[in-house]
């Protein structure tokens, strides 16, 4: 809500958050004491549709990841009511959705989409029918929905928008003479600094005249209590790449050296609580799952902490043996990950402290946990994480060393480490990969071998592969392939093998000789010294610096992964089904 075109204002924002869902989109506007409004599915483009949207000062916006109902029109936000006199917009899941939508069957109540939040609309009209006000009739809905949620609501009568936050993330960006109401920073950036967090059960009622935050529960008035962003991202953009995904994988260059940005003060209070605790969990989803589990790793092996790695969505199974004395240390690139949110929030229960590594500002993640590090990689864009998973691993190497009194060694081996991640991005190293895609483009399976401290360098390898080209790679353990793996080794396979200079590569040499005996294309990723080795078909050199040097390990992956993906014609950054932020459970 402000003085400039919303629709336009609108757009941009939509199209800074389109990573985190983009298979379908709508804008509502509201002009003339009337609220029109434009859907439809694919990329959200300035088409022939949005130019039937009026000018108007004042509009809602809604990029879409499917939960419930396919991707068409109808099911597309916003979702209008019948008289036309509001229109509503959702980020989250009502769990509650099958009973509350048979119970509104039940009163002759029909709809026009599948989707679980047409049924919010539904129960909203219900409650106004009964003469109680929008905003009224909104609270009472919103305590009936069960799950994370977030609604945003543009009222024609008052020409207002309203907003509930639950679980779901939700920020107010306060600009001059204008409102913004987003689920990042990043979508209102380039207009202002000014935030104001919400709690869950915040409600948000935006005026011409004013601006009201208040809790739904005990309806106390809240005080705006405006947050200055550390950093204002004015402009996201690809620079000279055709793709956000390989900007950001040459930003690597910078990014694995400043996470590392943390001298012994600032990490101490850290170290303190590591010393004292029982056990040291680290959790994480998708790609900040895997590096969960190399930071436990350095945690076990450099440090000898008793630390493990658990994804976020199989916290529950080690709840039983959690105790208030372990530590928790959360990962996540946009710290609004539903899993590992719900995840901090049990073992906060259980009495732990809580630790959160978190790439972007003013996220939930951060606000809940109890110490705040972050990886300041600056916004990734691409959906598979790339840039963000080595700066976790870098930071986690770095607190490892501190742990032993090496902050200083530590950060003068990872600026090493950076320094030679170059060697990665020239002519011929690039040219390297490229042929090699040209090999293996056509096949379907590919396994990738790692041991020790590339075990999860192997696993995010796979994923990055998976992720973008779609084809069927696994990572595992060297030693787990003659138990089962080595039987879907057939001829022409491609077969990876990630070999540090360490014992622990000998094994992966003899496993690369089983799988090459039984005509798999073996390909080689690691320490120079088993380049001339000739049970390799092919070999990619990476930077090597004792442990440390594992982390780039996993830059040729992403390198594969994203010229596979622009052979096969796939949408490299924003590759289908996926969302760069799953705020659902
Ligand atoms: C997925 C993203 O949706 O979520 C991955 O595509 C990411 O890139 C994973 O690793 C976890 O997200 P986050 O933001 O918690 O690191």
């Amino acid at each position: 809500m402000g003085q400039k075109n919303a629709k336009n204002l609108i757009f941009d924002g939509l199209k800074r958050l389109e990573y985190r869902g983009y298979d379908s989109w709508g804008i509502a506007i509201l002009n003339n004491g009337e609220i029109s409004q434009y859907k439809d599915i694919g990329e959200i483009q300035k088409d022939k549709g949005f130019d039937t949207l009026p000018k108007g000062m004042i509009g809602i916006g809604h990029t879409r990841w499917a939960t419930h109902g396919g991707v068409t029109k109808v099911n597309a936000h916003p979702h209008i009511s019948t008289e036309k006199d509001f229109t509503l917009i959702q980020n989250g899941i009502v769990e509650n959705f099958d009973e509350l939508k048979k119970s509104l069957i039940k009163k002759n109540i029909s709809f026009l989409s599948q989707t679980d939040t047409e049924v919010i609309v539904k129960m909203i009209e219900i409650e106004r029918n009964k003469g109680k006000t929008l905003k009224d009739s909104l609270i009472d809905v919103f305590k009936k929905l069960k799950g994370r949620n977030t609604i945003a609501v543009l009222d024609n009568e008052n020409s207002r928008i309203y907003a509930i936050r639950n679980g779901s993330p939700l920020v107010v960006g306060v600009g001059k003479r204008e409102t913004f109401l987003a689920s990042d920073t990043l979508s209102f950036s380039p207009y202002t600094d000014q935030v104001i967090l919400l709690e869950d059960y915040d409600m948000v009622e935006i005026d011409k005249k004013y601006l009201k935050v208040f809790n739904i529960l005990n309806l106390h008035k809240k005080g705006l209590d405006i947050k200055k962003l550390k950093v204002q991202y004015q402009n996201i953009d690809k620079g000279k790449y055709d793709h956000f995904m390989m900007k950001e994988i040459v930003d690597q260059k910078e990014t694995i050296l400043l996470a590392s940005n943390y001298n012994n003060v600032e990490l101490q209070p850290l170290l303190n609580e590591i010393s004292k605790s029982r056990k040291v969990y680290i959790i994480g989803a998708g790609t900040a799952g895997f590096a969960s589990g190399q930071i436990a790793y350095f945690l076990r092996n450099i440090s000898h902490v008793d630390a493990l790695d658990i994804r976020s969505y199989e916290y529950k199974s080690y709840l039983p043996v959690i105790e208030k004395d372990d530590l928790l240390i959360a990962l996540s690139q946009s710290g609004e990950t539903a899993d590992t949110i719900e995840a901090i929030e049990e073992f906060k229960k259980k009495g732990c402290k809580v630790c959160s590594l978190v790439n972007m500002l003013g996220t939930t993640i951060s606000r809940i946990s109890d110490f705040e590090y972050y990886t300041n990689s600056g916004p990734e864009i691409c959906v598979a994480s790339t840039k963000v998973f080595t700066a976790q691993c870098s930071w986690g190497y770095l607190l490892a060393m501190s742990l032993m009194k090496k902050n200083t060694l530590a950060r003068r081996k990872i600026a090493e480490l950076s320094l030679n991640t170059k060697k990665l991005f020239t002519k011929k190293s690039i040219e390297n990969i490229q042929m090699l895609v040209e090999k293996i483009y056509k096949n379907d399976h590919m396994f990738i071998l790692g041991k020790g401290e590339n075990f999860n360098i192997a696993l995010e390898g796979a994923l990055k592969i998976k992720e973008i080209s779609y084809k069927h790679v696994e990572g595992f353990s060297a030693g787990e392939l003659k138990h089962g793996v080595i039987a879907l080794v057939e001829k022409g396979t491609p077969v990876f093998g990630i070999l540090s200079d360490n014992a622990e590569s000998k094994d992966i040499v003899s496993a690369i000789e089983q799988v090459k005996a039984r005509g798999a294309l073996t390909i080689g990723i690691g320490s120079e010294r088993f380049k001339k080795n000739s049970i390799f078909d092919w070999y990619i050199v990476t930077p090597q610096f004792d442990t440390v040097g594992s982390i780039t390990n996993v830059i040729p992956f992403q390198l594969i992964s994203y010229f596979l993906s622009v052979k096969l014609g796939n949408n490299v950054d924003k590759p289908r089904n996926l969302a760069k932020s799953v705020t659902v459970k």
